[in-house]
């Protein structure tokens, strides 16, 4: 778990964050008390709008439910907005780290169209900061990537690999699978199980488009893709 140190800090990044794909914070409320005491050890709460559709984990499941796989269109919409929220976290020098689809909270969804807002900077961090403790308690395992297991460090890759991981729970249905421990284990197989797991769901996925998200899933962080390519690719293919 990462949690910031300085309240004043928080307080201002919360402010400044302003983007269209993520979640405005109204209000940071810190018991005096936490002040005083120990921050680390006190809750901070945060004001925010309530989204009546909830999360986007509740609409893959109730997808699931309905045996109603997402669209290709669908999942790049997700994807580009996810990556253009993310993108601009890290221009302001913040990496997420809780990147998962509980942490996005949908705004629209039709038949064909899916809008969400990134939620949830309980554990983001700024890049600079390095007064962080992680313990694996509160990390949300099923979307933590290789290095972020091993070293418990990781750069805005993690958050690639943990946008990866959301996008194969939605285009293959497994609500189980820890990515990371199969990647770990063969990275050649664990490549073929992520294309017959999506394949197995919906079959007219594209090439290009499950491409796209094993690429997000490269065990070396340096192959990954960053924002700006992932959202050039999302264009060029799909719009
Ligand atoms: N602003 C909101 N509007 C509507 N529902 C929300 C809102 N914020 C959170 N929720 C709902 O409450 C649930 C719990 O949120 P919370 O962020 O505490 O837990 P989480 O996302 O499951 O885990 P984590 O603490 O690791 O982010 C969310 O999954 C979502 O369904
Ligand atoms: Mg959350």
């Amino acid at each position: 778990m990462v949690r910031f140190y300085n309240v004043i800090e928080l307080e201002s990044q919360i402010k400044e964050i302003s983007h269209q794909n993520i979640i405005k914070n109204d209000e940071l409320i810190v018991p005096l008390l936490a002040i005083e005491i120990d921050i680390t050890e006190s809750k901070i709460y945060l004001v925010m709008p309530y989204f009546a559709l909830g999360d986007l984990s509740g609409t893959i499941y109730n997808n699931f439910m309905k045996n109603q796989p997402f669209s290709e269109r669908m999942v790049i919409q997700f994807l580009t907005k996810a990556s253009l929220a993310l993108s601009y976290l890290l221009s302001n020098n913040i990496v997420h780290r809780d990147v998962k689809s509980s942490n996005f909270l949908v705004t629209k969804h039709t038949h064909d169209e899916l809008d969400c807002v990134l939620s949830d900077f309980g554990f983001a961090t700024s890049v600079s900061n390095i007064q962080m403790v992680i313990d694996d308690s509160s990390c949300t395992m099923k979307y933590a990537s290789p290095e972020l297991i091993e070293t418990e460090m990781s750069t805005f890759k993690g958050d690639v690999f943990s946008l990866g991981c959301t996008l194969f729970e939605m285009m293959s249905f497994d609500f189980n699978t820890m990515l990371w421990k199969v990647i770990e284990q063969d990275e050649i197989k664990a490549k073929l199980f992520i294309k017959e797991r999506i394949h197995k769901n919906f079959s007219e996925y594209s090439t290009a488009c499950v491409d796209l998200v094993l690429s997000m899933l490269e065990k070396d962080p340096n192959n990954r893709p960053d924002y700006e390519s992932i959202i050039k690719i999302a264009k060029e293919h799909y719009c």
